[in-house]
């Protein structure tokens, strides 16, 4: 799922630009210094959001030129209005890339696969005839199958970090990480041992996104994720071979209706690393660390849900994605001139849907910025997006967050963020929220 928006920024914007540089949070003074392109602003996006949500809800960047959409009802708009937004993306128009991205390609060509058009950079029809593939590999019935798997990683993760140390850890690492990126890799035919290994692949995909990048980092970061390539590859062969009943399985063997093919190795590559390792375990790794930031700061929220988590775990989850969104934005193509707002928005734009600036939306959620067990609409919230590119691995990201927290609530009693080790900032990325670390002090339950 992610792409498209990093990859858009990365020739655009410098780590160092100086543009709306103010004490954390940085709140714009006015509509001219308003960029999203700048670590700072992203570092604590949200007093921007709601600035823009009130006096530019469809604001051109003048940085990205992207058009930047932070009104809940106008994401809603155009996330469902197909005729006029398309989530084709100019990475996907080989013979067009210039600068760093034609340098990346020139690389995949070279010494491995040409990432292929991913399901999330597809339009339908198109994309609801590979989506059928994709919705068979994760049914319900499989989710079912793997919540006893998940359930059980979430209480060994936390019985090990309970039993590890003097009451102390860093939950990001020790916790947040392996939930996730263990559970999607034994579904993708991983070996276990290899799993540190996908995760610095994955690190250096999400780097290679990021900002201010020289070519030499392009480089480097192509490099790696060719390395992943080939370990994939093999991955690929040995299904085509001898299926298996694993949810790669199904991707890599299943014909798409109405292609008359099977996916392509290119293809699957996309998936590999955008949808599935960092689209699937990198945004629930952020959503539990989010969550265990949020009931820190919320000692009220924690007692409360500590004393009915089956009655409130639920909304917790939904509320945790509502106000953190890990998947911040999320990138359309404008394909005729259209007017959003009272805005025109020319044709060939691109368009930024900020989920996480609809998502606190006062117009649709009371007291948006605060986290509310009791919150009558959480589930409606745009972190999982809506329509027909609606989050593929909710159902499944859903049972690891509620598993995740629940492990957390029956195995802690009280905890705390450690002052002198946590700064709480989060790595520099356009699209997706990644807090760093998360260094916790904590009494179990005796
Ligand atoms: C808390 C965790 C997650 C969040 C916040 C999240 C968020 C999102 C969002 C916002 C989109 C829509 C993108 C758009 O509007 O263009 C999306 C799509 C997608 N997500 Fe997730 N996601 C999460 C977990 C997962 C997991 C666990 C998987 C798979 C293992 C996954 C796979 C995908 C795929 C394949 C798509 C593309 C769907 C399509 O275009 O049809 N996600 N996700």
């Amino acid at each position: 799922m992610m792409a498209a928006a990093g990859r858009v920024v990365e020739n655009q914007v410098s780590e160092s630009s100086e543009v709306n540089r103010m004490d954390n949070p940085v709140c714009p003074v006015s509509l001219e210094e308003v960029t999203l392109a700048d670590v700072e602003v992203l570092e604590c996006p949200y007093p921007t959001y709601a600035y823009l949500r009130e006096h530019a809800p469809v604001y051109q960047d003048p940085l990205t030129g992207m058009y930047v959409v932070t009104r809940y009802e106008d994401q809603r708009q155009i996330a469902l209005d197909y005729d006029n937004f398309s989530n084709w993306r100019p990475s996907n128009d080989h013979a067009n890339l210039t600068g760093n991205a034609r340098l990346a390609y020139e690389r995949f060509l070279e010494n491995g696969w040409v990432p292929g058009e991913s399901l999330a950079a597809r339009d339908d029809p198109e994309h609801k005839q590979m989506r059928s593939i994709f919705d068979h590999a994760f049914r319900p019935k499989r989710i079912n199958a793997i919540d006893h798997e998940v359930e059980a990683l979430a209480y060994e993760l936390i019985d090990d970090v309970v039993a590890g140390q003097d009451g102390v850890c860093e939950f990001v690492s020790q916790f947040a990480v392996p939930l996730p990126l263990i559970i999607i890799c034994r579904q993708m035919g991983a070996d276990m041992e290899d799993v540190w290994q996908i995760k610095k692949w994955t690190d250096a995909w999400i780097r290679g996104v990021g900002f201010g990048l020289s070519a030499e980092d392009v480089l480097k970061y192509t490099d790696l994720e060719i390395q992943a390539q080939h370990y994939f590859q093999a991955i690929f062969d040995k299904l085509r071979r001898t299926p298996d009943d694993s949810l790669l399985s199904d991707l890599v063997n299943i014909e798409v209706p109405g292609w008359g093919r099977t996916l392509s190795d290119n293809e699957l590559h996309a998936e590999m690393m955008q949808d599935t390792f960092v689209g699937g375990s990198e945004t629930t790794t952020n959503a539990l660390s989010a969550g265990v930031m949020l009931l820190a700061r919320n000692p009220a929220t924690w007692e409360k849900l500590r004393s009915d988590p089956e009655r409130y775990l639920k909304t917790f989850c939904d509320e945790v994605v509502r106000l953190e969104s890990p998947a911040q934005g999320m990138s359309r193509t404008a394909k005729n001139e259209v007017v959003v707002g009272g805005v025109r928005i020319p044709k060939g734009a691109q368009v930024d849907l900020r989920y996480a600036a609809g998502n606190r939306d006062p117009e649709v959620f009371d007291n948006p910025d605060e986290i509310d067990l009791e919150r009558r609409n959480a589930g409606a919230h745009l972190g999982f997006s809506t329509g027909t590119h609606y989050c593929l691995g909710a159902p499944l990201a859903r049972r690891e967050l509620y598993w995740g927290f629940k492990a957390f609530i029956d195995r802690i009693e009280h905890f705390r963020l450690i002052p002198e080790k946590n700064d709480l900032r989060h790595l520099p990325n356009y699209s997706l929220r990644i807090l760093k670390e998360l260094h916790i002090e904590f009494t179990p339950v005796k």
